[in-house]
């Protein structure tokens, strides 16, 4: 086993119980894996090392929300949004169309271009989705590029019902044979709870099917109104429900009384002019949250973590450790029940080597530089990418 020394590092954020950040710190990685975390002046010896600078070291980024298999283009309609009109789920159905003309092999190549260029912004653990087939075999290509690409992958067949297809039929396929086509692809179920897509009856029905066949369940869940997918998800013990824009106090309730994660999406917050979601009281009122890039091109055409923490900060309240936190240790939590991914999101001896470091002395100027590209390396699995 080769190990390497990272050395020097001038504020070390492990995301341990502790939650604090260390000074003048040192750790060894090898075989994928931290061998040692302390003081730089206790260091061990290693067979390579890497002298972090003074700058700032940090597990990578867990981005637990993302849709990286599609094909084609809406910036037309991010254009006429931005000149006022509203958001709706229904342009889904260009994105469906672009993906079902697409081949397996632009799929694939486009879904590992944006997962790279989310690397090269510090993440290490990506979630993606299906999502944009909403046919059987269109849904089988997706989950099959998604699994290429992504280290967990969610069913969404339940994204909308396609045009001109019955709603119940569609339901029938998505709960049925399409679930079973794609089941050796997928960990997760997920469905966009909201008008213009599913109710919460519809959504119900599709995630216990998921759950019949040992998926995860999460969901999309009061985006765009009051749509009761955050109280469906608290009831069901849903790892996520993810958007979280309109919360009336019961929900907030629900949320901190359950161990189900409100994954809020800043990103996407701005690029559909939404209200962010009250990431304040919901941590006050003990909720878990996490950050997430929702990488799509309808409603949040961004790869970048580092932005949505900037957001965070900046737009919804939260402090610089909570933001990072929510994109971290916080994220892992919305993956990794009875999916063996806890040990992302933390550095610690005998976890993950996945680690980032900023051209910062420290993580405070995430937000403190907004748009600034501060990442200076990043390792995954002790690979340095
Ligand atoms: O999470 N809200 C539903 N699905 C995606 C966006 C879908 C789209 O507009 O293409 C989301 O925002």
């Amino acid at each position: 086993m080769t190990t390497e020394l990272v050395t020097n590092i001038g504020e070390l954020t492990t995301q341990n119980d502790d939650r604090e950040r260390r000074h003048d710190a040192a750790l060894v990685i090898g075989d994928g894996r931290v061998l040692w975390i302390g003081p730089a002046a206790q260091a061990p010896a290693a067979d390579t090392r890497t002298d972090a600078g003074g700058r700032a070291a940090l597990p990578g980024w867990v981005d637990t929300h993302s849709h990286v298999v599609f094909a084609g283009d809406r910036s037309a309609e991010f254009e006429a949004r931005m000149a006022g009109q509203a958001y709706a789920a229904g342009g889904i159905n260009a994105t469906v169309a672009a993906t079902r003309a697409a081949s397996d092999e632009q799929l694939a190549t486009t879904a590992r271009g944006l997962r790279d260029e989310a690397e090269a912004q510090g993440t290490t653990f990506l979630e993606t989705k299906t999502g944009y087939g909403l046919d059987l075999e269109s849904e089988v290509r997706s989950a099959r590029a998604a699994a290429s690409v992504a280290d967990v992958v969610t069913y969404l067949g339940a994204h909308i019902v396609p045009a001109g297809v019955d709603r119940r039929d569609y339901l029938d396929l998505v709960t049925g044979p399409m679930l079973d086509a794609v089941r050796p692809y997928v960990q997760f179920i997920d469905a966009f709870c909201e008008a213009g897509a599913f109710d919460v009856e519809e959504t119900r029905e599709v995630l216990l099917a998921g759950r019949a066949t040992g998926l995860g369940l999460r969901v999309h869940g009061n985006q765009l109104g009051f749509s009761g997918g955050v109280r469906l998800a608290t009831e069901l013990g849903c790892l996520s429900v993810d958007h979280c824009n309109h919360l009336d106090a019961a929900d907030v309730d629900a949320l901190a009384g359950s161990s189900t994660v409100a994954t809020l999406l800043p990103a996407c917050d701005l690029s559909t002019r939404q209200p962010f979601p009250p990431a304040r009281q919901l941590l006050d009122a003990g909720a878990s949250i996490a950050l997430a890039s929702n990488c799509n091109p309808g409603s949040s055409y961004t790869t970048s973590m580092p932005f949505c923490v900037a957001t965070a900060v900046l737009q919804m309240g939260l402090t610089i450790d909570e933001a990072v936190w929510a994109a971290t240790r916080g994220a892992a939590k919305a993956v990794n029940r009875e999916h063996g991914t806890d040990a992302v999101g933390s550095l610690r001896v005998g976890g993950l080597a996945d680690l980032q470091l900023l051209n910062a002395p420290s993580v405070a100027h995430l937000a403190y530089r907004p748009g600034v590209p501060l990442t200076h390396a990043v390792w995954r699995r002790g690979i340095r990418r």
